[in-house]
């Protein structure tokens, strides 16, 4: 089945744009305006975290998750469409994250876009996450097309090409953990709270990051391929041979977890920036930064390094709109009505939906009969 249908209104004008987002740990809706020039205006984004609902029990639980997004989202999207001074009927198209994420919270998000698109009548964009976290440069410093993303979340860490709205490749990924989530580990076995990625930071601000030698897996591989899952667990043991840690060890072995990851990373952005150059030897290869991981200040430093020695330039949007938000769905479905590129009512949602498996603009022939 196709998920896409031709939107015979096809916007070139200006564009309003409802976005809902709720496929983890945050509730939220937000408007944005995309101009006939392609430029992005953020009228309202509105983001509950459910941080404190599942501190608790050290991780986000699913089922938690779920009832929390039922109880919030009405009164979000309410404050969402107060904030940015606009009715349903002002809307172009209603946007939400369909797919990837945890089901139950992205089954409501779907569901309340879709009620909002037929009794407003109007269209529904269902938007991969992952578009959104890979478009959200657009939005915010109209980076144009080809670019490099890399995407380091809780629960994604890959490097894409971006060729188009709906043209991705993915050039290298973790082969196991995702940063986000070997910082949310590291923490946890170091007794740090949840989220662990600002506590393994700011731990790691009065460490040594050369006290512990760990690894840097994959290092010397060609490819692009990430993977974390041995470092977690080379913490672990260090940890243990320390043990009982005291607050300095603890600060010590997250100042050398952070500087491994980052130095992975670093290097794993060195080749793709390479590649990149010699994909496109006439453009200036750009590096743009995703997802909650990208807050850290260690990482964007060697990506910064990475980038500077390669002759490219880093876009690293603000921190609140690299983690996740409405606003980031709202444009990326404006970008993708502003295309023509609408779903039908009866699109499912998608715990799993790869970045390359995301639907491109058919131009031409095939186009025109594109039916759902
Ligand atoms: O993109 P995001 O908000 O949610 C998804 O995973 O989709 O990313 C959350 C992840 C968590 O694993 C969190 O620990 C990590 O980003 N994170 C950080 C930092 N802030 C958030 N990791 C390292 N350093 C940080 N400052
Ligand atoms: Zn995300």
């Amino acid at each position: 089945m196709s998920a896409v249908q031709e939107n015979s209104a096809s916007a070139s004008g200006p564009v309003l744009v409802l976005g809902i987002e709720t496929s983890c740990d945050e509730t939220a809706a937000g408007v944005v305006r995309r101009g006939a020039d392609g430029r992005g205006e953020i009228l309202s984004n509105v983001v509950r975290s459910q941080i404190e609902d599942h501190a608790l029990y050290g991780g986000v639980v699913p089922e938690i998750a779920a009832r929390a997004h039922i109880a919030m989202l009405d009164g979000i999207v309410r404050r969402a469409m107060e904030e940015a001074g606009v009715a349903f009927a002002d809307l172009d198209a209603v946007a939400a994250t369909a797919g990837p994420g945890l089901i139950g919270g992205v089954i409501v998000g779907l569901m309340t876009a879709k009620a909002i698109a037929l009794a407003a009548d109007t269209p529904l964009v269902a938007v991969n996450h992952l578009e959104a976290h890979a478009l959200t440069a657009r939005l915010t410093d109209g980076v144009a097309f080809p670019y490099l993303m890399l995407l380091v979340s809780g629960g994604h860490t890959q490097f894409v090409l971006a060729r188009g709205v709906g043209d991705y490749v993915r050039l290298g990924s973790t082969i196991d953990d995702a940063l986000g989530e070997a910082f949310d580990k590291t923490a946890k076995l170091l007794g740090l709270p949840y989220p662990g990625g600002p506590a393994v930071e700011r731990a790691a601000r009065t460490g040594d990051g050369t006290r512990f030698d760990l690894p840097r897996p994959l290092l010397n591989r060609p490819g692009l391929d990430m993977s974390f899952a041995g470092l977690k667990t080379a913490v672990r043991v260090a940890a243990e041979r320390a043990a009982p840690v005291s607050d300095q060890d603890v600060a010590d072995l997250c100042a050398s977890f952070q500087e491994a990851a980052a130095d992975v990373v670093a290097s794993r952005a060195r080749r793709a920036l390479k590649e990149f150059a010699e994909m496109f030897p006439a453009i200036e290869p750009v590096l743009v930064i995703a997802g909650g991981v990208a807050a850290n200040t260690r990482l964007r430093h060697g990506l910064d390094e990475a980038a500077r020695e390669t002759g490219a330039r880093l876009v690293a949007p603000p921190i609140h709109l690299c983690t996740d938000n409405a606003a980031m769905i709202a444009w990326a479905g404006a970008e993708r009505f502003a295309l023509g590129l609408v779903d039908p009512l009866d699109v499912s949602p998608r715990p799993r939906w790869p970045l390359d498996g995301t639907a491109k603009p058919m131009l031409g022939e095939g186009r025109k009969g594109a039916k759902v």
